[in-house]
Parts: C-alpha cells; structure tokens; sequence
C-alpha cells in the first residue's frame, strides 16, 4: 500500500509532543511490514539537521489560496526506508517555535493546501492519506469537496486520528474561502461548524472515512458528553467508523539494556543494581540524595497533564523524605511556579525546563516512580517508557494510562509478593487529596514492603508495549476501506 502521513510534527526533524514520537515510529514500522511510506512536514527553522542527510529540492508547486498563488518549495530525503517530503514556505514556517502564532491558522491553511497539491504531483498514487489532529484536519473536505473529479484522488482514502481534542482548529467563517478556497455553504450546513466558528477537526471527522484516537479507553471517553471535549455529537454520528488505537513504543529507542545516553545499562535481571548505580550518579550530578526514593516528571508543562494535582504531589512528597526531579516545558506561569517550588527545596527537587532526550532517559533510567497525574490522556508515553526502564507510574487512571498501567489496589495488600501482578500506582478522581493518598501508598510501599515493589518493577518491565502492535492494526484499518 502506498500510504502518506500528514502531519504538523515528525521525529526525527520536529517534536513538541507525542504525536512526533508516534508518526515516526509508526512509519518506521510500516517500512518493514513491506509499505511504501510517506511523512510530509513543514519545513521549520527550527528542524533538526542530521548528520549526512541532505534534502533535495523536488518540485516547485503553485498552492493557491483565493486570490493569492505562493510559490512553493517541495524538498525530500529517504531516511530509513521512509520518504520525507517538506514544505517550504520563509514567512511561514521561518520561526523559533512550532505553534502558537496569531496566524497559525493559516498557516496550517497553506501547509493542507500544499499537501493536497503534492499529492497530485506526485509519480505514483496514494493509497491512504493518515492526517493527524487539527492542522491538517480539513484535508478530506478539500480533496472530496474540489477536487473528487481528478483521477489521482479516485478511490483515495482518508483516515484521522485524534491526538489532542482539546485542539479544534477553529476560526472564522469568512476565512473559509479565503484559506481553502472552500463554499460557505458546508458551514451553514453546519457540516464542519461547531460553537459557531469553522472547526478544522470536525471537518476531519465528518470527512475522513475512518477516525481513530489513540487509546480504546480514550475512544470511549470521546463518546461522552464528559469525556469528549465537544466532541461527542459528531463522534457519535461516526461511531462506526471510530476505534480506539493503543500507541506503541519505539522498544528500540528506549531500551535501558543499550541506551547510551543512560549511565549504566541494565535489563530486568540486574535491574536493581542497575537503577541504583544510575541513580547515583544522576543524584551526584544534581546534588540530590541517592538513598531517598526518587520521583520524576516528564512531561509537557500544559493543564492536561494535571498541573493542579502535581503541584501538591511534588510538594507532600519532597517535604515527606523523597526526591522529585521535573524535566519538561509548556506554559510559562506552570514552568514558573514549578521554578519556585524547586527554588524553595532545591535539596529534594531538581527542575530542567525544557526539552532534553538525553536527560529524560537518565531520568528514567534512575527514577524509581513517575508522576502522570494527567486530566486527560489520549494515551500517553511517557508511562510506558518508565514501565520499560523499571519505574513505577504514578497516575490518574484516564484514557490511556488506564489501558496502559494495572494499579495496586488496597486488596493486594494481602496476597505475598510472588502473586502480585500490578504494574503501577492509580487513582480515579481528579482530586488532590486522592493524588497525594495514591503517592503516600507507592511511598510506603517502596519503603516498607521491598518485595512487593521489586515484583512489580519486574512487572513492569516485562510488559510490551510495541509499536508493532499498532501498526498491525491501522495497517488492517486501511486495508478494510481499501475496495
Ligand atoms: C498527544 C496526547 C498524548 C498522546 C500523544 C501521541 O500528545 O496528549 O496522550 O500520547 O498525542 O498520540
């Protein structure tokens, strides 16, 4: 199958959040299931060059947006059996950051206006365009509204999956032609209209001819009114043509036995001593004390991850005998007021704003717990990947991290560490009083009830996550629309 990933974000040249993780190492295993893939991107400043890896100008494409007609750049490498395509674009995509520009709108506008153009320029047709969330959200009305007659799009097939709901990309009705050279009607129709305003995402659900997110639990949350962030009317209008599918790990890419940016490398059978001598060192190197149980974050610093339950977590647990140590960014007052927090305990609590892969692994590798208290979670990485380096997650049992993480209940507490099969620590309601009970039980239980916490880091690490898993089951999402 010939099969086209768009998207805002794609390791290994830009990432801001998961979605890059996924797009990547989904594609990656797409390539050895015999597929021939595709990923086009923005061609950001900011992108990160690889070494020996040149991008060749390909086609120069006229991408017309009402009146006007931009110019553009197509580059492309092949970089592990994918081919990448980027969209060049100086006044757009020339800046210091992803998003969260006053035009990103149209900006986005122009980036599904281009894809669509290069589809269609290029040498072989495309089975299945995969858009993910809000920015390139409009691309099957486009293709099925202006250009169905074309013989290019015959019988090409459409799949969304949501990463982030919260994201709708909204904007005004009057942008519509002017943006997509799209009629007014479909939104006084009310086809791709939701709270009054042009949604992006909306328009993907109505038009794609399968929609996913990105866990089964999340999938059922998008069905509620609750759960849905909006969503659940026009979901539920798709509802048979909405699954929910677990995201993989890259096992490869996180694997404590031959990361080299970790201090020392282990697997499950040393993992005890491996962990210790990581913590150590990570604890030398950041003036923490290595004989205390050691708490991490890693994370976007935005509300979906639970700020308003961290905050206390991170306070009770670094003034109760425990280390934490943050390593993330997002929103500035969230990054201030964790910076204050550590500034006032800078015995117990090490913060790095930003983002580091090389730190988060040595994280990993020298936690014993990590805190996900998250809002919501469309899935989530960062609990499998602790689960894989042996670190217990801490977490607010919603949308992925409940199909993910098999908490320690009150009644394990009885059964002899042998029999325990739990893999982390969970709680229900987003209340911080059930947050801090749940971090005072992994606490007492690392410290009080050894046997019971190293059966279940084994638990943990043993637990597979992979990546393809789910590129079995999109592969078979996209064979059953194919005619
Ligand atoms: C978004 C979601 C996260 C998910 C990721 C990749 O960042 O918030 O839960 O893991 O996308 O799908």
């Amino acid at each position: 199958m010939n099969i086209l990933m768009a998207s805002s974000e794609s390791l290994p040249f830009s990432k801001t959040g998961g979605l890059a993780d996924v797009i990547f190492s989904l594609s990656k295993e797409y390539v050895k299931l015999h597929h021939n893939v595709s990923i086009v991107l923005p061609k950001y400043k900011t992108n990160k060059v690889i070494k020996g890896l040149k991008l060749t100008k390909i086609f120069q494409l006229d991408v017309k947006m009402n009146w006007r007609t931009i110019p553009t750049a197509v580059y492309h490498c092949y970089y592990l059996g994918i081919d990448f395509y980027f969209i060049e674009n100086q006044k757009y995509f020339e800046r210091d950051s992803l998003y969260g520009f006053y035009d990103d709108g149209e900006r986005f506008a122009y980036f599904t206006n281009a894809t669509v153009k290069l589809i269609s320029s290029l040498p072989y047709k495309i089975d299945v365009v995969h858009i993910h969330d809000h920015q390139v959200g409009l691309l099957p009305c486009v293709v099925k509204t202006l250009h169905s007659e074309e013989e290019i799009f015959n019988d090409m097939k459409f799949v969304l999956t949501i990463h982030n709901p919260e994201f709708k990309g909204y904007f005004s009705k009057d942008s519509l032609f002017d943006l997509y050279n799209l009629p007014i009607s479909l939104f006084d129709e009310g086809k791709i209209r939701l709270d009054g305003q042009v949604s992006t995402l909306k328009a993907g659900i109505v038009f794609a001819d399968k929609i996913t997110t990105v866990s089964p639990t999340h999938a059922k949350e998008l069905l509620t009114y609750e759960g849905s962030k909006g969503l659940n009317f026009d979901l539920n209008l798709r509802k048979n043509d909405f699954v929910g599918i677990l995201n993989g790990m890259d096992n490869d890419f996180f694997n404590p036995k031959k990361d080299e940016y970790i201090f020392k490398n282990y697997g499950i059978k040393d993992v005890f001593n491996g962990k210790k001598e990581n913590k150590i060192e990570f604890c030398k190197k950041y003036n923490l004390d290595p004989t205390l149980p050691l708490f991490v974050v890693v994370s976007r610093l935005s509300s979906q991850k639970g700020i308003d339950l961290l905050y206390p977590m991170i306070e009770f647990l670094s003034y109760t005998g425990s280390n934490v140590a943050i390593v993330g960014s997002g929103e500035k007052s969230i990054e201030d007021r964790f910076l204050e927090l550590s500034r006032v305990n800078s015995k117990h609590i090490f913060i790095y704003i930003g983002y580091n892969e090389e730190l988060a692994h040595k994280v990993y590798a020298s936690s014993d717990f990590l805190l996900m208290p998250s809002s919501f979670e469309p899935c989530g990485l960062s609990q499998m990947i602790a689960q894989k380096y042996g670190s217990l997650p801490v977490v607010r049992r919603t949308g992925g991290l409940a199909d993910t993480v098999d908490c320690f209940e009150t009644s394990d507490e009885e059964k002899k560490a042998k029999d325990i099969t739990k893999n982390g620590f969970g709680f229900s309601s987003y209340s911080i009083s059930e947050a801090i009970v749940t971090a005072a039980k992994a606490m007492n239980i690392y410290s009080g009830k050894k046997e019971v916490y190293k059966k279940m880091v084994k638990n943990a690490m043993k637990l597979n996550h992979t990546r393809d898993n789910s590129a079995k089951k999109y592969i078979a999402l996209y064979e059953s629309i194919q005619k």
